[in-house]
């Protein structure tokens, strides 16, 4: 990388951010494309969030990446919001016009760009979506402009995923999209959702530990046609993905997800459409 006096900065902000894939994949990308750009990470608290922003600003830093505690926080130094964002009311993508902010959440895009590239469409699709956690939101958010049949949410704690129903039912109901709400504990109700259902969604942390047994659901309630999506991309293969693809099932995998959320965001701020099939290459190890 050849920087220079002009090139422009991206970063993260969050904490903790030192596992993230994005400065290796946004900075091969940069250079990939030729583009006169750097991305470094900046590990900021929520006590440091309005002073850091203060300083992008200053600075002209061109855009940013927004990850956890801070994705909620960041909304309110925000002067436009994409469609989303404003859904779920938390973004993890900046783009600095000249010091006017905006806001985007592309997670949810970035879960069915994944999903398409791996040749699912979710039109008219039935999905049952696990976790009402951050990640579940910027799905459960995303799948409301994705065309699709019904979302049913279950979550270990109802309320929230009453929550969640509550805040998108409107927006889902203009779309003519039906959602339903289900506690995890009523797993009767979960197999026959999962037996009719056309991608079935982890998106809890379960599952996230190197050598982790755990399981959200009992995979034997899946038939080859279920599509399966993990969240998880701590270990690559979760015990659900392997458990899926021994019984013939499609799976979308976290890191499918990582890299297409940061090829959106690498396309908000640039112009300039992600070199994926690289970035899969050289970050992922993927063909
Ligand atoms: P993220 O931003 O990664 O989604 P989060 O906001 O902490 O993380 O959400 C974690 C999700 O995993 C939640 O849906 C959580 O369920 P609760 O809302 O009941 O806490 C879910 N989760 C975590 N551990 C779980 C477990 N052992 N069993 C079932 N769900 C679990």
């Amino acid at each position: 990388m050849n920087l220079t006096a002009t090139t422009d900065l991206y970063g993260l902000i969050g904490t903790p951010i030192s596992h993230s894939f994005s400065p290796s994949m946004h900075n091969k990308a940069f250079e990939k494309v030729n583009e006169n750009a750097c991305y470094l990470g900046f590990d900021t608290n929520i006590d440091k969030l309005e002073a850091t922003v203060q300083a992008f600003k200053t600075l002209n830093v061109k855009g940013w990446n927004v990850t956890m505690p801070l994705k909620s926080e960041m909304i309110k130094y925000c002067d436009e919001l994409s469609p989303e964002a404003e859904l779920i009311g938390a973004v993890n993508t900046i783009v600095n016009q000249n010091g006017k902010l905006k806001g985007y959440s592309t997670d949810g895009i970035g879960f069915f760009a994944n999903a398409k590239d791996k040749e699912f469409n979710p039109e008219n699709k039935t999905i049952v979506l696990i976790g009402a956690g951050g990640a579940a939101r910027s799905i459960a958010a995303q799948s409301i402009f994705e065309n699709i049949n019904e979302l049913i949410i279950y979550n270990r704690t109802f309320k929230k995923a009453q929550q969640l129903k509550d805040e998108l039912n409107e927006e889902a109901l203009k779309q003519n999209i039906k959602i339903r709400v289900e506690a995890l504990s009523n797993q009767k109700q979960l197999e026959k959702d999962i037996k009719e259902s056309d991608l079935v969604i982890n998106a809890t942390s379960v599952g996230m530990r190197p050598d982790s047994e755990e399981i959200i659901f009992n995979p034997d309630w899946l038939s080859p046609e279920t599509v399966i999506a993990d969240i998880v991309y701590t270990p690559v293969k979760t015990k659900l993905e392997k458990e899926a693809l021994s019984r013939g099932c499609k799976i979308l995998d976290g890191l499918g997800m990582v890299l297409w959320q940061g090829a959106y965001a690498f396309k908000y701020w640039t112009g300039k459409e992600f070199p994926v099939d690289y970035i899969k290459k050289e970050i992922f190890n993927k063909e």
